[in-house]
């Protein structure tokens, strides 16, 4: 049985007081959700704080982004042995915000889930298309060419320890959220792509769905066989709305153990 996961990315947003009061309602809120594991994304500088406030309890912390070097002079950035040293288990990597606007190529997104991996940092691989793709019909060749390079570049043992997000970009932040058979076909595609290379890693990596995923929806598609959890954004900023979908899947989760 997997595990559901719902991860919050906060992205950009918050200052230290609204930080302080959405993790520590959060921590609060999730203590009996004991079946499902929930990871947080707040951004760098808040990092610290958040962990500090999540000691002795079951939530994990992870990070945003990660630079492929281990240290150097690099003016700005953040290797995965710093995130390690203080406290994270997870790492975001190649979300399709830095995918566009920091023209992360395939080949980075690939260096940095080896720099993860590398360090015992989970990524978390963000993989989806844009609108005009899946209306022109590539929506599997956008996601295959996504995953089989991390799996030529890093190695299919890499996903052993790493997470998979098929987030849709038209679904990110628009309110749009792909039905839950859309999205249950995609995961289902990402799963055999994997499968073609280590059946026991395909049926064990988890796939969450991302991309504008509220409470009110949430259930059906944490139903669907292939997903394994939820990535959230907009929703993961209020402690309620997120709690809520937090208590989907451990409805869920019940139902599988
Ligand atoms: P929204 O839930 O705001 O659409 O964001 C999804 C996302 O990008 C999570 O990484």
């Amino acid at each position: 049985v997997r595990h559901l996961m719902i991860a919050g990315n906060w992205k950009m947003h918050g200052l230290q007081r609204q930080v302080q009061a959405l993790t520590t309602a959060i921590k609060e809120g999730v203590t009996s959700y004991t079946e499902i594991e929930v990871v947080l994304f707040p951004a760098f500088v808040h990092l610290n704080q958040v962990q500090a406030l999540l000691t002795q309890t079951a939530v994990k912390v992870g990070a945003q982004n990660l630079y492929p070097a281990p240290q150097g002079a690099f003016t700005g950035e953040v290797s995965g042995p710093m995130l390690v040293d203080i406290g994270c288990q997870y790492v975001l990597v190649g979300h399709s915000e830095r995918r566009m606007l920091f023209q992360e190529d395939l080949a980075l997104v690939a260096a940095k889930c080896q720099a993860a991996v590398a360090v015992g940092l989970q990524p978390i691989l963000c993989v989806g298309e844009t609108k005009a793709q899946r209306e022109r019909g590539e929506t599997e060749a956008i996601i295959a060419e996504q995953i089989r390079t991390i799996i030529e570049c890093v190695g299919v043992a890499a996903l052993q320890q790493a997470v998979i997000a098929y987030e849709p970009v038209w679904a990110i932040g628009t309110g749009l959220t792909a039905t839950p058979e859309q999205a249950q076909a995609v995961h289902a595609f990402i799963r055999h792509l994997v499968a073609q290379n280590n059946l026991d890693i395909a049926k064990a990596i988890r796939i969450l769905y991302g991309g504008s995923m509220k409470a009110d929806h949430a259930a059906p598609l944490l139903a669907m066989p292939d997903i394994d959890g939820g990535l959230v954004g907009g929703a993961s900023l209020d402690a309620d709305h997120f709690l809520a979908i937090c208590a989907r899947a451990h409805q869920q989760q019940s139902e599988y153990s």
